[in-house]
């Protein structure tokens, strides 16, 4: 996700009131479900994991993330890892092509709806990928793995600092002795100033869809939070419409050290992304948003 409204779509645009409406069930057959006068926001990544892929799949380029997630392998692992642990999954679209590529993926997520469309993606493809509804702050699994790793911002869900901890203790606890931790976090200094409000558009075959998002950041806390509003549409007819809340937890990378050592770690790098969600091997800038980070368990 790009709580920020993505970098890709930085129109910005005034937003009046309150948009409270909420239908019971998504239907997108064609029937329309708008019920007017229901309470929002909805659960976070409930309905929004129906659309998700449609969402990203023009946001980010996982297949690019994938090579690139293979080039860490070779450089910080001895050897070609053969299991994958990956934390926050969403709908697989990492799981699946490491599947492919012979790797041994185990993937975690908290939202059933989430796991349910990584589920039935892998059952298409013919691909065995264990999935598992879990806590990242917490899990207990019966695997060790040569590499865990965190995506596109999954790893800010964790809003405490004890959260974090807790995380990393969890991953240190299912890494083999060589292996490593990798995962993106959100650098502050890169936040754009609150409100900022951006739009997603795309038609589709079925409906077009149409995303608000505001985003502001809490100096206290250092907490993004993110106000999407949802508007699935044919033609005149409403087929959805709901809000999802997501609070994401920004970093400094002295602080992603700090909260690593805490937790088990040592930062063995961290990468600035090349320009919006490209990754690449090049340093920290202070405009670089997403930070992507490699860890090793560190050896008492
Ligand atoms: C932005 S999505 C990223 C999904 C996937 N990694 C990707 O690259 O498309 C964040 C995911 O983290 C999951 N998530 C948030 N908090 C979590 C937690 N405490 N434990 C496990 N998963 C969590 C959400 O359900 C969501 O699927």
């Amino acid at each position: 996700m790009s709580p920020t409204g993505s970098p890709s779509y930085p129109t910005p645009l005034q937003v009046r009131g309150r948009a409270t409406n909420r239908a019971p069930e998504i239907n997108l057959s064609g029937q329309a479900l708008y019920v007017p006068g229901m309470p929002g926001p909805t659960e976070r990544y409930g309905r929004f994991a129906k659309y998700y892929d449609f969402i990203y799949e023009n946001l980010v380029d996982y297949a690019a993330d994938v090579r690139y997630l293979e080039a860490i392998f070779r450089r910080f692992l001895p050897q070609k890892p053969r299991k994958i642990l990956d934390l926050g999954s969403g709908t697989g679209n990492h799981d699946l092509p490491l599947a492919r590529r012979g790797y041994q993926v185990t993937a975690l997520d908290l939202s059933r709806p989430q796991l349910a469309v990584a589920r039935r993606k892998a059952r298409e493809a013919g691909l065995r990928i264990r999935f598992v509804r879990g806590d990242m702050r917490a899990f207990d699994l019966p695997a060790s793995f040569d590499a865990a790793i965190c995506m596109f911002g999954a790893f800010g869900y964790l809003l405490k600092s004890t959260d974090v901890v807790r995380c990393l203790r969890s991953v240190r606890r299912h890494l083999g002795p060589l292996g490593i931790f990798a995962f993106e976090f959100w650098q502050r200094s890169a936040v754009r100033p609150s409100p900022y409000q951006s739009w997603f558009h795309k038609v589709g075959r079925e409906f077009e869809l149409v995303r608000l998002s505001e985003a502001r950041l809490d100096e206290r806390t250092k907490v993004l939070a993110v106000e999407f509003r949802f508007f699935v549409f044919r033609g005149r007819r409403v087929l959805d419409r709901f809000d999802e809340t997501h609070k994401v937890r920004t970093y400094t990378v002295p602080e992603m050290q700090d909260l690593l050592r805490q937790g088990g770690f040592e930062l063995v790098r961290a990468f600035g992304a090349a320009n919006g969600t490209k990754k690449g091997f090049g340093p920290v800038r202070r405009n670089t948003f997403r930070v992507f980070a490699v860890c090793r368990p560190v050896r008492s």
